[in-house]
Formats: structure tokens, C-alpha cells, sequence
């Protein structure tokens, strides 16, 4: 599902993460773990192709991201990707259900009302799908860029903390729906996260270092 090797990237020159390799297949479930400004997020936006590395290659689907023009590889993350960020990306304009809405639209995928209503549903916020996003609580926009992640049904879920600012009722809600979702769907999943609520909940860990190497 995702391959990526030799992995360097760099931000005014100076290097700020190492990956040698890794690869997921369909179906595992992996978390990365390091201090803050380890690099977590940089990693998670290389592999759903939103940054560039500076050297190497990562594949998703046996497709390249780096040989796709940023067009092509905005779709391919639209269709095929779930990408939680950090600080949510949320449409301020757009009502909680018009943000999942875009998600199909920009994806190429045709409008489908109840699969919206459904995926909210799951994150327990279905009663919420027309309000706007400044109308809910952290948390509560937090399970929506969940949802979001997830209404496309990727073969790939990202999440950057996504328990970062839950109570343990929500965070455990959470860590099951991803884990449950990607189970469901075959999905390779990879979190990060500082949350041993998170992290102990996967076998599988990739732990990048203070000088950057993920290993
Ligand atoms: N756009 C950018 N331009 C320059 N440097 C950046 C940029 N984004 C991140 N960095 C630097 O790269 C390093 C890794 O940042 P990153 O956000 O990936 O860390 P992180 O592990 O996700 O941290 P946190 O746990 O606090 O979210 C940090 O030193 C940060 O200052
Ligand atoms: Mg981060």
C-alpha cells in the first residue's frame, strides 16, 4: 500500500527528517512516536504527498506521488488518502456537513448525502452536520476532520494526533473508530501521536530521534 525509501527531507537546506525505508501493507496499523519538532507532521504530509521529500521516493498504491503533477496528486489524495492534520484544516464558511461534501467533490466522487450523514453518525455528531465548524467544541471538530478523513472510504488513513485535545471517553471513541474503520476497509493506518492512550493501542511503531532519523 505504501512504500517509501531513502527519505530525506529538508527545510532551508538543513535536513529534518531521515527515513530509510518503510513499507505498510493493505490492512497494518502503525504509530509514530517523538518529541515535538521530531518531525511527525512533516513525515505525515510526505506520505500523503501535500509536501515533496527532498530526496527518495514514496509510492502509495505502487504509484509514485513525486511523478504525479500537484493536480494529479491532489485527486489521488482526494480519492485514495485520509488525511487528519494536526491543526484540522476545517472550512470555517462551510457547515460540518458541506466540509465532508467538498471532500467528495474535489475527489471527483458524485454527492452522497447519506454516506455523510452515516460517517457523522459514527463520530457521534450527526445531529451537528449543519452547523458550522466555530459552533463546535475542539473535540467535537476534531471527530469532524475525522469524518472528513474517512467519507471517502481511503485505502490510506493519516492521522496527526488526533486524540490531542479528547477527554479518555473520546480519545478511546476515536483510537477505536480509526482502528475499526481501517480493520473494516483493509486500510493501512498510520498515526502519530505524543498519547500513550493512542499508542498503546498499536504494535507496530516507527520512533523518529532528536537528530531526525526515523527508524
Ligand atoms: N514549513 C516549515 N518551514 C521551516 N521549518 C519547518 C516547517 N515546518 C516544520 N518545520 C521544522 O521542522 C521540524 C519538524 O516539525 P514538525 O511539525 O514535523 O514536528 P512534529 O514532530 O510534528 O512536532 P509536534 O509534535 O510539535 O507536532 C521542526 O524543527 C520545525 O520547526
Ligand atoms: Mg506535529
Amino acid at each position: 500500500m505504501l512504500c517509501a525509501r531513502d527519505i530525506v527531507h529538508c527545510y532551508a537546506r538543513e535536513p529534518v527528517i531521515r527515513l530509510p525505508q518503510l513499507k505498510v501493507a493493505a490492512g497494518e496499523q502503525l504509530v509514530v512516536l517523538g518529541p515535538s519538532g521530531s518531525g511527525k507532521s512533516t513525515l505525515l504530509h510526505l506520505l500523503a504527498g501535500v509536501l515533496l521529500p527532498t530526496q527518495g521516493d514514496i509510492r502509495v498504491r505502487e504509484q509514485p506521488l513525486g511523478g504525479m503533477s500537484e493536480a494529479v496528486r491532489d485527486r489521488f489524495r482526494g480519492r485514495h488518502i485520509g488525511l487528519v492534520y494536526q491543526n484540522l484544516h476545517l472550512l470555517g464558511a462551510l457547515s460540518v456537513g458541506d466540509n465532508l461534501a467538498l471532500a467528495r467533490y474535489l475527489a471527483g466522487l458524485p454527492p452522497d448525502p447519506s454516506r455523510i450523514t452515516d460517517t457523522l453518525e459514527r463520530v457521534g455528531l450527526a445531529a451537528y452536520e449543519p452547523c458550522l465548524p466555530a459552533q463546535l467544541s475542539r473535540g467535537q471538530r476534531q471527530r469532524v476532520a475525522l469524518a472528513r478523513a474517512l467519507v471517502n472510504e481511503p485505502s490510506l488513513i493519516l492521522a496527526d494526533e488526533p486524540t490531542s485535545s479528547l477527554d479518555d471517553a473520546n480519545a478511546a471513541r476515536v483510537a477505536t473508530l480509526l482502528i475499526e474503520r481501517a480493520e473494516a476497509e483493509s486500510a493501512a493506518l498510520i498515526v502519530t501521536t505524543h498519547d500513550h492512550r493512542l499508542a498503546d493501542r498499536f504494535k507496530r511503531r516507527l520512533t523518529i530521534g532528536t537528530d531526525g532519523v526515523a527508524t
